[in-house]
């Protein structure tokens, strides 16, 4: 990643076209297929039979090694470009403190795309979204400059180089800095010279102020896309007293420190802030998430059922002719189109992001308001 720090002083809101549905990827059903065989065949036992990995993979064990990471898209494999992935496969752990094997001569490299195909399938196009952004870095595929049309060079040639990237349509945005031109790609700022032959990632920040202006264009961005999610459909724990705050959580009831998050509600609730949470299924509309949150949304007191499920761990039965059913599968589109790559997910009033768990007072002190009595 190059990260480049530029003066730049306009906030740009850019309007995407329609960002749901699912977004193409590199392989094919066939691959992923194939993938799927060959995977349960070499990889499941360690990393689980759909790649859901080692639930305590983040330490190491007795032996100082770390355990088999989830490849669903829920752990570092979305960090790796694909050929961090082969290598990774081809060499195992090597010098890492790890046990997985090395497969170079025991799989074909077609074999080895498939199986990077299966694990791919399993990740959310959020999550898929992001990873494809970042090969923009390391892609290797070599376009004809001479292709591109004299309007918005860049624009054309980015859309090319990462084919079913969600690239902003029309003309990159100016920046305040001289030559320098912002697209939105998938979920992410890109930034480009004049004559859109180069490309960059990374963040403006403003010298002057220290402000992250891209962060800035995000929350902005979260702002305008959190306001089509239809209130109703949200989760609702009101401040105590006068409201000083409000708090959007996306959740998965699946997801452990999601339900530790939950714990820290009351205390929010009693410094006057209220939280709005909205149903998001980390892992797609048929895992485990899914299921629960939908159950929990349809109930006939949803938040009772939420703080029910919380603390004791009973979930209501789906009700039939639910009205609600709509709410988790908004929430799954609205998240994707944020960008969403992991639960809890906070998000302030003014649009910026906390992403995991974090105590009531760590939050509150974020939120920087005025608390009298604090
Ligand atoms: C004997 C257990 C074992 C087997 C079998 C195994 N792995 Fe691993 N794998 C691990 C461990 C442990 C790690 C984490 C430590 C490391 O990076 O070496 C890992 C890491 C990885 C990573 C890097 C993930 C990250 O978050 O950085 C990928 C990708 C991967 N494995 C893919 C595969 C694939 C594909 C197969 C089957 C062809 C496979 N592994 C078979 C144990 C295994």
């Amino acid at each position: 990643m190059i990260t480049s720090k530029f003066i730049f002083t306009a906030i740009i809101l850019i309007v995407t076209s329609s960002v749901f549905g699912q977004s193409k990827r590199w392989y094919s059903d066939d691959q992923v297929k194939q993938g799927q065989h060959l995977f349960q065949k070499k990889c499941a036992k360690c990393h689980g039979v759909n790649a859901e990995g080692e639930p305590d993979w983040r330490q190491t064990d007795e032996n100082g090694e770390y355990p088999p990471p989830p490849l669903n898209g829920l752990a570092y494999a979305r960090h790796h470009t694909l050929d961090q992935l082969r290598q990774q496969i081809q060499v195992g752990s090597g010098m890492a403190k790890g046990e997985m094997p090395a497969f170079i001569n025991k799989i074909s490299t077609t074999d080895i795309d498939a199986v990077i195909a299966f694990f791919q399938s399993k990740w959310t196009d959020a999550i898929y979204q992001s990873w494809k952004t970042r090969q923009l870095v390391s892609a290797t595929k070599h376009l004809n400059i001479d292709e591109a049309p004299k309007q918005h060079p860049g624009t054309y040639w980015l859309k090319q180089h990462l084919s079913g990237a969600k690239v902003t349509h029309g003309k990159p945005m100016k920046t305040p800095v001289k030559g320098i031109r912002e697209v939105k790609v998938n979920n992410d700022y890109v930034y480009l010279s004049e004559d859109g032959r180069y490309a960059f990632t990374g963040h403006m920040i403003d010298l002057s102020n220290g402000s992250d202006l891209t962060v800035l264009n995000q929350a902005t961005e979260t702002k305008r896309l959190l306001q089509t999610y239809s209130i109703k459909d949200m989760l609702i724990y009101p401040a105590q007293g006068k409201e000083r705050a409000q708090l959007t959580i996306f959740t998965d009831t699946s997801c452990s420190f999601c339900r530790k998050m939950h714990k820290e509600i009351p205390l929010l609730q009693s410094e006057g802030v209220s939280v709005h949470f909205i149903p998001y299924p980390r892992r797609g509309l048929d895992g485990k998430g899914y299921a629960e949150l939908k159950s929990i949304w349809c109930s006939e007191d949803p938040v009772l059922a939420l703080s029910t499920y919380i603390d004791e761990r009973v979930l209501p039965d789906l009700r039939e002719n639910c009205k609600n059913t709509g709410a988790v599968d908004a929430g799954y589109q609205l998240g994707n189109s944020l960008g969403i790559s992991g639960t809890p997910l906070l998000i302030l009033e003014n649009g910026k992001r906390i992403k995991g768990y974090k105590t009531a007072s760590k939050i509150i002190s974020t939120m920087n308001i005025p608390l009298e009595d604090m």
